[in-house]
């Protein structure tokens, strides 16, 4: 860990393009890849950041299908999406590519090709599930069934998601295809591993024992894998989407999207470094030479693939480095459930970047602060607007501004000289020259939550400085005790800039852009006092960041609720039909159309309403139990369908002559029935 490296090679997981980022990728994956990119740019250091679309695998071609179109039309909208949020938000990938390019299938087939060649993957003939009627053997999520581990009746052919097992279609109960639903038989068919077991002995020494500093999260899911003992994993698929298989006798059959994505973080570098070879070099050096550190932010659901699978492709090829360390975070809740593309329960980034503009830096703050680092964790839109009121306006932003205001107030924005200091300027100080120190610490270990707190607080040692030397006050007395003040002042906001650009890098420009410094800071000088010369010309005020009213958040809140709703009545399985009744008894009802000639609320009833109805025979009353989904008014003069001979009834005193029809919704709410067309009141319904 103490190694010594000359440059950093950093990926983030490669998004599945079938849909768009929501905030569980940004605060799991891309804000802290992010960040490090940035803090080790900022510290002069040779990086290159990767990143890209998935574009392979079956849930795409599911879509597709689904949607009567391409697997390459959906991968062309997502990528365009997630390419063009990313970028909105200030990921600062070096370079964001996609696997359906033509340079990433030649790399990903080349690195089968020598494996193959190489004897590192066993052939094997299997029975596996085939549908008869769509004619394709079905893979991972071709298949559904009910999981074996928790009984969830949807569970996957790769993974139940109820209980987060990863599955064999063979393992499924109930199998059923997704393609066209008909129960699968099986059929025999040949595929290629990658023989996990035989990387066993040397993948324990590297993570158990090497590799004991990585997040226990992380060291924990390797050692459970590592202690059950690794089987062979077939890296080949029967499928039309995705990259052939580089060999005689493969007709049909792609590589397995979770042996082609990793190798893009490859074919990405490579892309990288002929689009701009003077910046970054040969692409062997990222990848070959062992003073290069190699980083993997993903998720934790891409553990086992990043620590195990593909380490053991790279060492199977030989010619690689391994990574120095995969700091994956756990997940992000989202209002105490679990984000779902299927179900819409996400903020989706390039929707955050429409409703919020400009607000980036606050997103990225609530996803750090908040970052799922060792356990799950829950955004929540109220948590978002009071780190935004009570944090980022209250103790940052407050702090610049009054240093701004009151140098141009006092000294007509000029940085003011420095006088003698006190005890407490000396304090104040001293409590600050330790943050570089404490910032680099936890960057350097990937705890960016910390990391930002530490940043934060050199917020609040100028919040607090202000407040306690009250240099509106001495302004009346003592202008060189004044000047000293905001000299300090001044300083602790350029330092604000320089701390801040990893996490905020929107406000840490706009600070930049305030006190005249464009781009001339550098990381090594944190902590210093001494940025802003005495005489330095700043720029007038702007505020940094601005209260977020509730309404905008009860907005989000009410489209969360929306998406529920609409979901619940997608999700919606109409009831089982009751038993069968013969014709006479269907005749025995006596269904009529009536008008409604009046409608009104019944005194202390809150779900009744009193209907007048012209029933052609001289009228009746009938009381119905829909207060709470009409007004009486949106009734009168109505046709509605009601039962004339069911036995009058009391209710509440009043008699009800029978009973009005109206059709239940999925989520609760009643409808009235119309005849769609007028007719006499009076009329028989058949
Ligand atoms: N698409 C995968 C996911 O979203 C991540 C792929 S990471 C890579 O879970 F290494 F394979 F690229
Ligand atoms: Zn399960």
């Amino acid at each position: 860990m103490s190694k010594e490296y000359a440059r950093t090679l950093i990926t983030s997981a490669l998004p599945y393009a079938n849909g768009p980022v929501h905030i569980g990728h940004l605060a799991g994956v891309y804000v802290p890849a992010d960040i490090y990119a940035r803090y080790l740019r900022l510290k002069g250091e040779e990086v290159l950041f990767i990143g890209g679309s998935d574009e392979h695998g079956v849930p795409i071609a599911l879509k597709a299908k689904a949607e009567g179109i391409s697997p390459q039309e959906v991968v062309d909208r997502y990528h365009t999406i997630i390419k063009k949020s990313f970028e909105d938000f200030g990921i600062t990938f070096d370079i964001y590519s996609r696997t359906s390019s033509a340079i990433h299938h030649k790399t990903a087939a080349d690195f089968f090709r020598k494996l193959y060649d190489k004897g590192e993957f066993i052939e094997k003939t299997s029975e596996q599930y085939y549908d008869e009627e769509a004619k394709q053997f079905l893979a991972d999520r071709y298949i559904t069934g009910t999981c074996p581990h928790c009984g969830n009746e949807r569970a996957y052919g790769d993974q139940c998601e109820a209980c987060g097992t990863s599955l064999s279609p063979l393992d499924l109960i109930n199998p059923k295809s997704a393609v066209s639903g008909s129960i699968p038989v099986l059929k025999e068919t040949k595929h290629w591993y990658l023989p996990l077991d035989k990387h066993e002995a040397w993948l324990k020494k590297w993570i158990l024992e090497d590799h004991k500093e990585w997040k226990s999260n992380v060291y924990g899911q390797c050692k459970s894998w590592l202690d059950m003992g690794l089987q062979p994993r077939a890296v080949s698929r029967d499928l039309d989407w995705g990259i052939s298989v580089p060999v005689e006798g493969a007709e049909g059959k792609v590589l397995y999207v979770w042996f082609d994505a990793p190798i893009g973080y490859i074919s990405n570098t490579i892309e990288a470094c002929s689009n701009n070879p003077v910046k970054y070099g040969d692409w062997e050096k990222w990848w070959k030479d062992e003073s290069t550190k190699l980083v993997h932010f993903i998720g934790k659901d891409n553990i086992v693939f990043h620590c195990i699978v593909f380490p053991s492709m790279l060492k199977a090829d030989g010619s690689y480095i391994l990574p120095d360390n995969v700091p994956a975070n756990e997940f992000l809740n989202l209002e105490g459930d679990k984000i779902s593309t299927s179900r819409n329960w996400a903020v989706w980034l390039h929707e955050y970047l429409e409703e919020f503009p400009g607000k980036q830096d606050v997103l990225r703050y609530v996803l750090t602060a908040n970052a799922p680092e060792t356990k799950d964790n829950d955004f929540t839109w109220k948590d978002f607007q009071a780190r935004n009121n009570n944090e980022l306006v209250a103790i940052f932003g407050n702090f610049v501004n009054r240093a701004l205001v009151l140098t141009h107030k006092y000294f007509d924005g000029k940085t003011p000289a420095r006088g003698e200091l006190t005890e407490y300027d000396r304090q104040t100080l001293a409590e600050f020259s330790q943050v570089k120190k404490e910032l680099e610490n936890y960057l350097d270990h990937y705890r960016f939550r910390d990391a930002l707190k530490e940043a934060m607080n050199l917020a609040r040692i100028g919040n607090k400085y202000l407040a306690d030397t009250e240099p509106w006050k001495t302004a009346k007395t003592d202008m060189e005790r004044t000047a000293t003040v905001l000299n300090i002042a001044l300083q602790i906001t350029a330092n604000l800039a320089i701390a801040f650009e990893p996490f905020l890098p929107f406000t840490s420009n706009k600070i930049k852009q305030l006190i005249n410094k464009k781009e001339e800071l550098k990381w090594n000088e944190l902590g210093s006092v001494d940025i802003l010369e005495a005489g330095h010309l700043i720029n007038p005020p702007e505020l940094l960041f601005e209260k977020i009213e509730d309404e905008a958040i009860e907005k989000q809140v009410q489209k969360l609720q929306d998406s529920k709703k609409a979901n619940e009545l997608k999700e919606h399985k109409a009831a089982p039909v009751k038993t069968d009744i013969a014709f006479d008894d269907f005749t025995k009802l006596d269904i009529r159309v009536g008008k409604v000639l009046e409608c009104t609320k019944v005194p202390k009833a809150d779900k009744l309403l009193q209907f007048k109805i012209d029933d052609g025979l001289g009228g009746r009353t009938i009381l119905s139990g829909i207060a709470q989904h009409y007004q009486p008014e949106e009734l009168v003069g109505k046709n509605v369908c009601f039962i004339a001979n069911l036995a009058p009834r009391k209710i509440k005193g009043i008699e009800s002559q029978g009973m009005i029809l109206s059709a239940e919704n999925a989520d609760g709410t009643l409808a009235i029935v119309h005849p769609a067309r007028e007719v006499q009141p009076g009329s028989e319904v058949k």
